[in-house]
Parts: structure tokens; sequence; C-alpha cells
């Protein structure tokens, strides 16, 4: 057994080794160390509390799936609640479907019962908010953001390449031998209203497939949904690469991504047998894990993958 995630999921991680270690399902500690991360005021790229839109609000968006059948569950751009994970597994479980997006996923989340929270950004934040997005515009811009015409003018401007990541990324694999993915995240900080990044986005940021392993991303969602990297990482397993060799490539292939808009992209996998890997465009950069032998969580470096970066 053995819980994998991106570093900020420290805060979660021994709950989900508890449940896993209880005999507790890949998918129900997933579903508990992210929601520990949701609810963490700390951090500002998940759940309560994280970097709103460009307007000023909250779009949470999260993802989970279970590798052993292939179902998921997703939801986008939801405001209002902080359990984004736990609405996305209710996603999965009470529907035919598996994305909703805005006022459907929040009137599914009131219906799932799940409460309503309309002051889900502190003021701390909002103060951030206004100090970063007045570095480029002008007050009486500022203060009409709401209603312009050109809103994504300034979007561009306020667009600040170190804040289009943050996120969650938490894997298991329980006593069944059962794997399990979940994303989490706020997206992008100063987003356009209703950007979706790759989190909720299967085989971008997240994917599972007990056969082979799983995979999820942190960094800048765009690149990730268009080189569907989580799914890239578990395809290279399928095809007999080492969990090393499948996210080297992954990471890899990003490079062949054109235009101008190119950050930074992480991810955090596990093969099939349990053996643990994380690689990062950005160098320095950690992951954790957990097996059940482990008292405790180890930090590890994870494999630096050049992804040349350009932005304009
Ligand atoms: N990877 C998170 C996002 O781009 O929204």
């Amino acid at each position: 057994m053995i819980i994998v995630g991106s570093t900020n999921a420290d805060v979660g991680i021994q709950r989900g080794m508890d449940i896993l270690r209880n005999g507790g399902s890949a998918i129900d500690a997933v579903e508990a160390t992210i929601r520990l991360v949701e609810d963490n005021p700390e951090d500002h790229t998940v759940g309560f509390n994280s970097y709103p839109n460009v307007l000023g609000e909250l779009q949470l968006d999260a993802s989970i799936m279970d590798g052993s059948t292939l179902e998921t569950g997703a939801v986008a751009a939801v405001r209002g609640y902080r359990e984004a994970i736990s609405i996305a597994r209710k996603v999965k479980e009470a529907l035919p479907h598996v994305l909703l997006a805005g006022e459907g996923a929040e009137r599914f989340a009131a219906e799932m019962g799940f409460e309503h929270q309309p002051h889900m950004v502190t003021e701390k934040i909002s103060e951030l908010r206004e100090e970063r997005l007045k570095e480029d515009m002008p007050q009486e811009v500022f203060a009409g953001l709401a209603s312009r015409a050109d809103l994504h003018q300034w979007v561009r401007l306020a667009t600040d390449p170190d804040k289009t990541g943050g996120t969650v990324n938490v894997l298991a694999k329980d006593g069944r031998g059962d794997l399990c993915t979940g994303v989490s995240t706020s997206g992008w900080a100063w987003k356009y209203p209703g950007r979706v990044g790759d989190s909720p986005i299967i085989g971008a940021g997240n994917y599972a497939d007990n056969r082979y392993g799983a995979a999820g991303c942190t960094g800048m969602g765009e690149m990730a949904i268009r080189s569907a990297t989580a799914h890239s990482v578990v395809f290279y397993l399928k095809t007999g690469a080492s969990v090393e060799e499948a996210g080297i490539r992954a990471m890899q292939d990003l490079n062949d991504l054109g235009g101008p808009y190119r950050a930074a992209m992480n991810i955090v996998a596990l093969d099939s047998k349990g053996t643990p890997a994380g690689f990062t465009s950005t160098k320095g950069r950690t992951y954790i894990y957990q097996t059940s032998d482990m008292t405790r969580h180890i930090e590890q470096e994870r494999t630096f993958v050049n992804v040349s970066q350009r932005w304009n």
C-alpha cells in the first residue's frame, strides 16, 4: 500500500495512510487526503481561501479516477463549495455523467447536501488580488472590471506565469491492489472567468488504470490538456516503459507544444506495482510518499526534465 502526492498533500497524507491501513479503499484514502488540503487555509491553490479569478470569484476544479473500473467524476468552475473532490466523487457515483461545470455542478452539490459557503476568499487574498491586478491596470479599470467588454485584454496583462500552477495530486494503491488518482485546484490565479484547467479533464491532469499505473499533474493546465500528459504517462507504462522513463517521456512531449505560452509542469506517478516517481520542469521541486511500513511520509526530489518556457 502506498500514497503519493504533490508536496502540499503533506497535511492529509497520514489520514490517507490510516484509511489504507484500516482496510479502506484507494478512493477513500485519496478523497480524505485531498479534503484536508482543500480545508487548509494556508494553501492558496486548492479549495478554501485560494487565488480567485480576475473578478475575485473562486472557481474550483477537481476530478477523481478509479483505476479498477476506469470510472471517473469531475467538476469544473464550481463556486461556493469547498469540497470539490467530494462533489467530483459524487458525480461518479450518482450520475451517468463524468463532468459537471458551473451552475450545474453547484446545483448538484446542493442536491447532494454539501453546505453552500458564499465567503470562500479571505480579506487577505482579496487584497493580494487587488494589489497584483493594480500593477497592470489603472484604478478605474480595476473598479469596472466586471462590466468591461475587453476583459480578455486585462487578463493577459495580469497573467503571472509563476501562478499558472498550484494544485494537489494524490495517488494511492490499496491493499486489494486498486489504484486511484485525485486532483483538486483553484486553477490559474486571476484567470478569465470560466477558465477550466487540466485538473478535471481526465487524461490531461489525472489518469489511473490498475493494469499499468497512475499519474497526476500540477503546473500550467493548458499544456497538460494539449499534450494529454497524465494519459501519456500511463500509455508509456502500457508500452513497457519503467515509471521513470514514462514520466520523462511525457514531460519531454511538452517541448513539442508550439505557440506563445509555455510555463511549468510537474507530474507524480505510480506504476501498477506501487513504485512512485515525480517529475518537474522546475529544478529542486519535491513530492511526497508513504508506504504502509513507514511511520511518516518522506519528501523526495523530483526528476528534472527540461521544458523550455516562453511567455508572449
Ligand atoms: N494545473 C492546474 C491548472 O492549470 O488549473
